[in-house]
């Protein structure tokens, strides 16, 4: 069966277009490499064996949809592309809400009109917001968004539960925690442009001396050593759990079926825990100073992850130590810029 992976060019895309194939599916990628890089490609080809099917074209565009759904028999969709910094949505909330709403709701049209029924949307643990207790379970109330991007995932999932309660289609939402690591092959990974937002590549960009020291953002936190706590998850059980969703709603077979759940490890992990098994793993003594809180950090966030585990039958088997482990193969294996 062939799958259409939008952003499959991207750092959790290219991970599940590993997965899939693993699973014997087809991918069928279509991306326009707004924060990603041909060369994903090349990599994907070197750990698969074989060519990809791939498209170049804007999600927004209701023609590339319909030129792969001729094209290809597509029995399901897994919607990655999306922007996805925080601090840039803030300041450009139409480019976000064009690119993460217009384009599912292009792609939910498209669908309808070639009967394609199946769909696997990434979204986020940010719907929480800061919650009242941790872990969080899929019945802890969705929190106002803090950011634009936020929104666009509390709205996309809104989208979603509307449409699949009326019309024939079988949709999943999966709240994603925090990615990090990469295939342990080190042919793909993490490739933020720019400088990065994200904790895991700015450790490893200044191991491999592109940065000069990172910054732990803040060291003030009610938390027991002060920083902020996330639940990291490996990107490859974060691309297996995907397979597991695709398969589930295969097996439920049913339409207007929605239905949303939480992907991480069940663990939290604080910014310093992070850093200081990055250096143990890696026996490296990566530079890091302390600075102010960056705003719109929640304090504290990890999943309880029993429904995943209970009804999609997944589970993360990696661990922190193996993701980092995998984050510093794939940077040391880069150019220096
Ligand atoms: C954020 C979003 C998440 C989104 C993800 C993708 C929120 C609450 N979370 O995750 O939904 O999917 O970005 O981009 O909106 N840190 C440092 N120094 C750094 C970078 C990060 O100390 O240089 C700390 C942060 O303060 C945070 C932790 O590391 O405590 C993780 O940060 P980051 O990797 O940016 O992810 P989130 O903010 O959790």
């Amino acid at each position: 069966m062939k799958i259409l992976v939008t952003g499959g060019a991207g750092f959790i895309g290219s991970h599940t277009v590993v997965s899939l194939t693993e699973a014997g599916l087809t991918p069928v990628i279509l991306d326009n490499f707004s924060n990603s890089n041909p060369e994903v490609l090349a990599g994907l080809e070197k750990i698969l064996g074989f060519p990809v099917i791939f498209y170049e074209g804007d999600c927004n565009d209701p023609g590339i949809y319909n030129r792969i759904f001729t094209e290809h028999e597509i029995g399901g969709v897994i919607h990655f592309a999306a922007c996805k910094a925080v601090g840039e949505s803030m300041e450009r909330p139409l480019m976000y809400y064009r690119n993460n709403l217009g384009s599912l709701m292009t792609l939910l049209t498209v669908m309808e009109q070639h009967q394609i029924r199946n769909l696997i949307f990434s979204s986020s643990c940010t719907v929480y917001g800061e919650p009242d207790t941790v872990p969080v379970t899929e019945q802890t109330p969705v929190k106002e968004a803090s950011s634009v991007y936020g929104n666009t995932k509390q709205i996309g999932e809104e989208i979603l539960r509307d449409v699949a309660s009326v019309m024939p289609f079988s949709i999943i939402s999966l709240r994603y925690f925090n990615p990090v690591g990469a295939h342990p092959s080190g042919l793909i990974g993490e490739l933020p442009t720019g400088v990065p937002n994200n904790l895991v590549p700015f450790v490893t960009q200044t191991a491999a001396g592109i940065r000069e020291s990172f910054t732990v953002f803040g060291n003030d936190y009610p938390t027991p050593d002060g920083t902020c706590i996330r639940d990291y998850i490996h990107v490859m059980d974060l691309a297996e759990a995907h397979v597991a969703a695709l398969s589930h709603l295969m097996k439920v077979n049913q339409e207007k079926y929605y239905d949303v759940f939480n992907v991480g490890t069940g663990t939290g992990n604080s910014v310093l825990e992070v850093v200081n098994t990055f250096d143990r793993v890696n026996n490296l003594n990566v530079p890091h100073r302390f600075g102010p809180r960056r705003s719109g950090d929640v304090i504290a966030i990890w999943g309880n992850v029993d429904k995943s585990a209970g009804v999609l039958g997944w589970k993360a088997r990696r661990s922190l130590a193996d993701a980092l482990k995998d984050a510093w193969n794939w940077q040391s294996r880069l150019p220096k810029p």
